[in-house]
């Protein structure tokens, strides 16, 4: 969602940087951007609806800039309500993560004493405040600072906020929920909501925790407790990926390099995470219950992971999306252990699940790609994803990763980690075949032959039915044609009235205990006309294509993922649409 990028230094070029760096929080997902530098202690700004593309800095040279990619929640896609705002004097801009959940209340009163606003934005309002705090502070090097504090301890809701003040040439942040990051640079000082906006300047960053605000000048930040004001250490660490990880390496766009990485990230979690693996599976094996959680594609990978705890380990554990999470957390209580899955670790359900479950007693424990990510400090025990930066905004090898530590666990807890580290190797191994030979220009005909139908059906049985949940949302997200994955065994009861002479249905149907039942409901929909496409060991005389994947056990789930994978992929570029940047989506869900 919203992108948060500023700079203290002593580059004058700050403009150019500040843009730079909002382009590596575009995959976030935004709708309208903007920058401002401090000029002869004026503020100049540039905002602009739309994406960035190839837009320049049009701005005077400084030393100091701030910039924001917006994702609108409060007020249209409009120029004016894009961020930096800036208040009445001329002497702040700034730009705003979150929600202000008491913005009319404020706005009131900050009217009736004269304030012009310019938007209709809840984030002007926050401005104004700070302006009015600015009046009260006292004059000198921490005013912007004391101000800040002033202002933030009067948001409710969940915020991240940064103000350049062209005075002194500093800008102030605070945050609660929203990510905030310091990066230490040479002789420069940033400030970013997502680190791949500081890897360009140094991977030595401060996470800032909820309740802290910082003020960065240049070649300094001091981190500060909003609470009681009182100044803090910074705790400096070192971030895993460098910007060479997050580059396209000669792939047309991400979602192709990312789907391509899945052999890689396998072969990796099976080198090195089975410590992790181990450890995750004695919480689970110590816990008196167990509750996994994720969103989307993370929720499909908790959901995969009940049954395969269940089948490998003979593990019980609950699945719930982390959204719903909330509605059950009566059965929460000491003793529990909730395993919390997801990609950024900054996915706002699934915050608010663990804090609420860690309030009831339970341990927390995270699943995460991205380490040092809100999900991955507040966990009491974090294991790495281990797939690097994923920027495509559909997870794709970070499903497969998670997919691997969940089965990699379950064989630990099964005590058979040697078997878990094969299967892995193996899926790795059979979706470089995939993706290298004929069965992915299959997939790419398929794409051709269903792109202008209207929906596609996705059916699966067991373990097979979190994987016809994610085919289906990888295809509806990427190319928006309609998709739905079911559970096979629902079919009849009611799903079978939508299908029409033609439907494409994808079946998948592994050589498990699931194959029967799973090939029986194809035939009924077959004999309505449906049109199969078949994810199997082997062909079958309904299916109208067939997609071959090999029986790889408990591990053939990993690799059924990648078909839809593919066609979602292809389906989007058929139908025209950037298969990285999907309409409305954002890459980090950090609002309710
Ligand atoms: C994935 O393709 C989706 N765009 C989305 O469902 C995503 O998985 C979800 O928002 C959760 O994100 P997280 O893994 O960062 O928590």
């Amino acid at each position: 969602m919203c992108g948060i990028f500023g700079y203290v230094g002593t580059d004058l070029d700050a403009a150019g940087l500040v843009l730079r760096a909002l382009k590596q929080l575009e995959y976030r997902g935004y709708d309208s951007w903007g920058v401002a530098v401090a000029h002869d202690r004026r503020v100049v700004l540039q905002k602009q609806t739309g994406k960035i593309g190839e837009a320049t800095a049009a701005l005077p040279p400084s030393t100091v800039g701030l910039g924001h990619t917006r994702w609108a929640t409060h007020g249209g896609v409009t120029q004016p309500n894009a961020h930096p705002h800036v208040d009445c004097a001329g002497r702040l801009a700034l730009v705003h993560n979150g929600i202000v959940a008491n913005y009319r209340e404020l706005r009131d009163p900050l009217t009736r004493s004269g304030h012009r606003f310019r938007s209709d934005t809840d984030t002007e309002v926050i401005t104004h405040v700070l302006e009015a705090c600015l009046a009260q502070a006292p004059d000198g090097p921490e005013q912007l600072l004391k101000a800040t504090i002033a202002a933030f301890r009067q948001l409710k809701g969940l915020n991240a906020i940064a103000v350049l003040d062209v005075r002194t040439g500093q800008i102030a942040a605070a945050k609660s929920g929203s990510p905030l990051i310091v990066g230490w640079g040479e002789g420069a000082t940033m400030l970013a909501s997502d680190y791949s906006a500081l890897l360009d300047h140094t991977r030595r960053v401060t996470f800032l925790d909820d309740g802290q605000a910082v003020l960065v000048t240049r070649g300094s930040g001091r981190l500060f407790d909003v609470e009681t004001g009182c100044e803090l250490a910074p705790e400096i660490a070192e971030i895993p990926w460098d910007r060479a990880a997050t580059e396209l390496a000669g792939y047309p766009d991400y979602m192709t390099k990312e789907i391509h990485e899945q052999p890689a990230t396998l072969r990796r979690i099976a080198a090195t995470s089975r410590h992790h693996a181990r450890q995750l599976a004695a919480l689970i094996g110590q816990a008196r219950d167990v509750f996994v959680i994720g969103c989307g594609t993370a929720g499909h990978a908790a959901l995969a992971g009940q049954y395969l705890l269940a089948r490998i380990a003979g593990h019980r554990v609950t699945f719930a999306t982390a959204s719903e999470f909330q509605y059950l957390q009566d059965f929460v209580t000491r003793g529990s252990l909730v395993v919390a899955l997801s990609q950024s670790g900054e996915t706002i359900d699934v915050i608010d699940a663990v804090r609420a479950a860690r309030g009831r007693g339970a341990s927390i424990a995270a699943v995460v790609n991205v380490e040092g990510s809100t999900l991955w400090r507040f966990a009491d025990h974090a294991v790495p994803l281990m797939a690097g930066p994923e920027r495509c905004v559909l997870s794709t090898k970070t499903f497969a990763a998670k997919l691997a530590i969940l089965m990699l666990t379950a064989y630990e807890l099964a005590r058979q980690g040697d078997v878990g580290c094969a299967c892995i190797i193996n899926a790795a191994d059979e979706i470089e075949r995939l993706l290298a030979g004929d069965r992915r220009d299959l997939i790419r005909r398929i794409a051709d032959e269903i792109s202008t139908r209207d929906h596609l059906f996705v059916i699966g049985r067991g373990p097979s039915y979190p994987l016809a949940l994610e085919t289906a949302l990888k295809v509806k997200e990427v190319s928006y044609v309609h998709a739905e994955g079911f559970a096979g065994g629902e079919l009849k009861h009611g799903v079978i009235a939508l299908i029409e002479p033609g439907t494409p249905c994808l079946v998948l149907a592994p050589r498990d205990e699931t194959h029967d039942d799973i090939l029986a409901g194809a035939m009924q929909v077959k004999a309505r006309g449906d049109m199969l496409i078949g994810v199997s060991p082997e062909p079958h005389e309904a299916f109208d294509y067939h997609i071959a994947v090999a029986d790889l056990g408990p591990a053939t789930a990993i690799v059924n993922a990648v078909p839809g994978q593919v066609l979602g992929y292809y389906l989007a570029l058929l139908r025209g649409h950037d298969p990285d940047k999907p309409r409305n989506l954002a890459k980090s869900v950090t609002v309710k």
